[in-house]
């Protein structure tokens, strides 16, 4: 069992260097399954998602190896549809890409349901809608999704009900290498759909549109290996920048996509942060007391879900009442638990969170709920006097590549702490 504990109180002050974006890896790594060769994926975060999905693809038969740290290599080309390990599966989110995958490669899928962060009921009903529309007979039953078709998948005009990214991407690989010509409406716009995008035209798709609304791909007979740079990770980068507002620093956060960060940016100045843009960094100071704001979650370019809880955690330190709409997922709340054990004042009402800021929050035991509220504890922990202890550390780990290590280069008293089992008692709900 591990944890980390935090003694905080003090501000963040530095440079720190951004990893690859794990939002982008996952899907551009499942996609090298319509690969037959080689392809060289750098900017690869150290993070468990990407571990586990290495780990699920040598499972059917892939070669997966690293050159050098950030750098690997992936050969896909003797996979099998429909042999993944379903406890592999279950694991991430990420997992459910290697439905287009398959089904894009082989005309059909057997994958367990993906698991991932707990945020109440997250269907993909609009995954299945689109590859039903390529054609796909879709069947749920016994944990597991499956595609069957009679000769592939066939290129097909899709209408999501919702901007889904994970739906958007999943559509989007099959369709890559199916029979004709798809077009995505009202598909997500977030950058990693661009990645993806971008990394299957230099395999040899033709893919034009991503990152607007309507995305049409024409589906070529065979991809072919290529070497490709993942972007930078904007909610990773986001997380530093935010974690530098709450305890009053000033940080450099370089290996950055400005553009990317804008809507974190925005609010950050609102609030009385003071955020400098460079090519390829972005430099956050606070020169004096940070204000209320209100922020409501969108899809890109609005303000990013996966940064509500990190914002949640900087507006318990801000002067007067702050609100958070959380419109993406109906339930991402289960980490304001975490925050009250510090002292947080933060109210639940409906999707709207409801913080009264102001009062310096004080170290308590707490766990990290799911990938993203981890973080905030640990930031609202770098705020707090004094020794703070954070369990169910996994979950961080799921998504930020050492970020122990980056936030101890800024300053941070920060370390990770193993113990024996036992001497973590479990926590009665
Ligand atoms: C991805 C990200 C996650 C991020 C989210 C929104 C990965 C691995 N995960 O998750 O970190 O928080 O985008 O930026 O990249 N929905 C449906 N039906 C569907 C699909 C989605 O109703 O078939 C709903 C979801 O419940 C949610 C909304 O659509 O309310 C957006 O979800 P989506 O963009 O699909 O998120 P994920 O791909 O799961």
């Amino acid at each position: 069992m591990e944890k980390i504990v935090v003694s905080g109180g003090a501000p963040l002050f530095g440079q720190v260097e951004i990893s690859g974006s794990k939002n982008a890896a996952l899907p551009i790594i499942y996609a090298c399954v319509l690969v037959k060769g080689k392809c060289v994926l750098e900017n690869i975060p150290d993070v468990s998602d990407i571990r586990t999905s290495f780990e699920i693809l040598r499972g059917i038969g892939a070669e997966v190896r690293m050159l050098s740290r950030g750098v690997w290599e992936l050969d896909c080309t003797n996979v099998e549809a429909g042999r993944s390990d379903y406890e592999l599966v279950r694991k991430i989110r990420g997992s459910y890409y290697l439905l287009g995958s398959e089904f894009g490669r082989f005309g059909r899928a057997r994958v367990g349901f993906p698991g991932g962060c707990n945020f109440g009921v997250r269907p993909i009903d609009q995954h299945i809608k689109g590859f039903e529309a390529l054609g796909g007979t879709v069947s749920t039953e016994g944990g597991y999704v499956e595609i069957e078709s009679e000769s592939g998948a066939r290129g097909a005009n899709i209408f999501f009900d919702l901007s889904s990214v994970g739906a958007t991407l999943n559509v989007m690989i099959a369709a890559a290498t199916a029979d004709g010509v798809t077009v995505i409406d009202n598909a997500a716009r977030e950058p990693h759909v661009v990645d993806c995008a971008n990394f299957l035209n230099t395999c040899g798709a033709q893919i034009s549109g991503a990152g607007s609304d309507v995305i049409k791909i024409k589906g070529v007979k065979e991809l072919h290996g290529c070497t490709y740079a993942i972007i930078p990770d904007m909610i990773e980068a986001g997380s530093f920048m935010v974690a530098a507002v709450a305890t009053r620093g000033s940080v450099r956060i370089n290996n950055v996509i400005p553009k990317h960060l804008e809507s974190v940016t925005a609010k950050l100045i609102e609030c009385g942060a003071e955020v400098e843009e460079f090519d390829d960094a972005v430099m956050v100071t606070t020169p004096g007391s940070i204000r209320r704001t209100s922020v409501k979650t969108l899809p890109y370019p609005g303000f990013p879900t996966d940064m509500h809880p990190q914002m949640a955690a900087l507006l318990c330190t801000a002067e007067g009442v702050s609100y958070i709409n959380e419109s993406v997922f109906e339930n991402r709340f289960r980490y304001v638990e975490e925050l009250r054990r510090m002292g947080a004042r933060i109210k639940v009402d409906g999707r709207v969170l409801v913080i009264e800021g102001g009062a310096p929050l004080s170290p308590a035991p707490v766990i990290a709920t799911d990938l993203r509220g981890g973080v905030a504890v640990m930031i609202a922990a770098l705020t707090a006097k004094g020794v703070t202890e954070i369990s169910e550390i996994r979950l961080i780990e799921r998504g930020y590549d050492d970020i122990c290590g980056k936030l101890r280069s800024l300053g941070a008293d920060i370390k990770k702490v193993v113990l024996p089992d036992e001497a973590i008692l479990p926590r009665v709900n």
